[in-house]
């Protein structure tokens, strides 16, 4: 009699025991699928990641064109005669009026950074080219300053200015 009182609780512990490790493990199985979509995967975060651009090889009146989020980026380091230009210009003259100060980081003038696309239809224009020395596109004929402003053709809006950030007075992080 006492030892089946006793082995009774013992099996009956057994199954709360072996149950409970089931629906732990059950848990953990449903949980592990739900916590690993919650992080990014590995193409996302290469497409979306800052990047880190140093500015040293790019010699006064020259740009470079960088990708990210897979758009292009031009990088133009103006000389102060593009610069002077840029600020130079009468607001009513533009059809989307900023001046060329709110465009980039004080501080840095010289340094222009435009995201490479067309705002009429898409195009990537090209850089230091059309009357006004800055963009040309050549899809439809849009021109835009030095500051990446339009000012001539379809275009309705300037070059967007990517979310950017002097890390050091030769670097800069987009993103
Ligand atoms: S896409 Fe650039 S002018 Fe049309």
């Amino acid at each position: 009699m006492t030892s089946t009182t006793s082995a009774e609780p013992t099996r009956r512990d057994f199954l709360y025991v072996a149950t409970g490790a089931a629906a732990a493990v059950g848990a953990a199985a449903v949980a592990w699928p739900l916590i690993s979509q919650m992080n990014p995967d590995a193409s996302t975060i290469a497409a979306g990641a800052p990047i880190e651009v140093d500015l040293t090889p790019i010699a006064e009146g020259q740009d470079i064109k960088v990708f990210w989020r897979g758009k292009p980026i031009y990088i133009m380091n103006r000389t102060k005669k593009q610069v002077e230009e840029a600020r130079s210009v009468n607001m009513s003259n533009l059809p989307d009026p900023q001046t060329d100060q709110a465009r980039v980081k004080e501080g840095h003038d010289q340094w222009l950074v435009v995201i490479g696309i067309c705002t009429h239809l898409g195009c990537i224009p090209i850089a230091h080219e059309g009357s006004y020395g800055g963009f040309f596109c050549p899809c439809h004929g849009s021109v835009y300053d030095t500051s990446g402003r339009i000012r001539q053709g379809p275009a309705p809006l300037n070059l967007a200015v990517p979310p950017y950030a002097f890390v050091s007075d030769t670097k800069i992080k987009i993103g």
